[in-house]
């Protein structure tokens, strides 16, 4: 295997050398090919030409609720996930992006006053910082100190993924969460992939075997993983595929909820929420992760964990709860851990193809 720093090294030629802008990329696993929400394409609207472009992400990681939140973006690029969010988060709000890349900092940075006029904010709320998403603290960083955390198409370029994961745990609040899209594969990906420049730079030859993502999340404390949506990737280029024959990639969105008392297996204590309505985004259904969606008004049965992402979280105003922690129904049906990723495209989005999809 290469050594952490000169996988690092090529990280970062990568992305602040060779590719200057979302049509340079080789394969479609950077691209995020979904429908967005209205406000998210209004909000796009905002946004510079120039962060625009050398946008990477391959999922949306915007979750719902985030006004007035602190909100921290691992691998912030040229800042497009930031801009988003600072309209999101409002002039209360503060968004702070780290990434390790000169380049994408030079350009994220050189556009905040314009955002700021953009947005009508007599001061940024945005910044940031140079440094490694596995080692927060030396970026100065603190404890607890953020209520979201987001990634887009990141943590498998981290040479410890674990460490990415421990930090951010670490840096949020209780009750926070960590709402992230990434590429993952169906198995464990060989080190002579891994040592592959152009693979391990295009998000494949680094992604974690799911089965790893989720034994990794639960070690830190990020104990009930939930997906959000996931797709397929395929791939066009010929010298990649004949490189990764074999091997399946998705692109998945998840959100880890740091709530202390989240248990491995979902039990069922009788519990059941109601949607009250109230959520700005979600008017008329909550949509929790790809398999809870709560319509407002009606009374659903819940986990114990589920009943906890929303009664100890930033939801908790807009359900009622009904029950509590003392009867015990085993384990929930339906509700199970261990989701495997689906073997054909899911969800909203349709199989990719990185010549028609019109991604990035
Ligand atoms: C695929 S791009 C995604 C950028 C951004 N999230 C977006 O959606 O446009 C990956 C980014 O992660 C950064 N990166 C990769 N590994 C990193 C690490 N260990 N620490 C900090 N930044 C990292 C790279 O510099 C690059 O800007």
């Amino acid at each position: 295997m290469k050594e952490v720093s000169q996988l690092e090294n090529e990280v970062q030629d990568y992305y602040g050398k060779e590719l200057q802008s979302s049509d340079d990329l080789k394969t479609n696993a950077c691209c995020t090919v979904v429908d967005y929400p209205q406000k998210i394409k209004q909000a796009l609207k905002n946004v510079h030409d120039e962060v625009l472009t050398r946008y990477y992400g391959c999922g949306l990681t915007i979750p719902t609720q985030l006004h007035g939140l602190r909100v921290l973006d691992l691998g912030s690029g040229a800042g497009r996930d930031c801009y988003l969010l600072s309209q999101l988060v409002g002039k209360d709000g503060h968004v702070l992006g780290i990434d390790m890349t000169d380049e994408q900092l030079e350009v994220a940075n050189r556009h905040i006053d314009w955002h700021r006029d953009k947005f009508s904010y007599s001061d940024s709320n945005v910044s940031f910082v140079k440094g490694n998403i596995q080692d927060l603290s030396s970026a100065g960083i603190e404890t607890e100190d953020f209520h979201v955390i987001v990634s887009n198409c990141v943590v498998n370029l981290a040479a410890n993924k674990k460490a990415v994961l421990q930090e951010a745990h670490r840096v949020l609040k209780d009750g926070g969460e960590f709402y992230f899209s990434d590429v993952y594969c169906d198995r464990r990906i060989p080190h002579h992939l891994v040592n592959d420049r152009e693979l391990y730079g295009e998000c494949l030859s680094g992604a974690l075997y799911w089965n790893d993502f989720f034994n990794i999340a639960r070690e830190v404390g990020f104990s009930d993983p939930r997906i959000v949506d996931s797709r397929r990737l395929t791939i066009e280029n010929k010298s990649v595929l004949k490189k990764t024959e074999g091997y399946n990639f998705y692109s998945v969105t998840h959100r880890l909820f740091k709530i202390p008392g989240l248990e491995p297996a979902c039990e069922d204590y009788g519990q059941a929420v109601r949607y009250i309505g109230g959520v700005e985004e979600e008017p008329l259904f909550f949509r929790l992760d790809d398999h809870h969606l709560f319509e407002k008004g009606k009374v659903v049965p819940v986990c114990g964990n589920t009943w906890s992402m929303l009664e100890n979280t930033r939801y908790s105003d807009y359900f009622e709860f009904f029950g509590n922690f003392e009867n015990h129904f085993g384990i929930f049906p339906g509700c199970g851990t261990e989701i495997p990723y689906h073997d054909q495209p899911t969800n909203s989005s349709e199989t990719l193809n990185s010549k028609d999809s019109g991604c990035c």
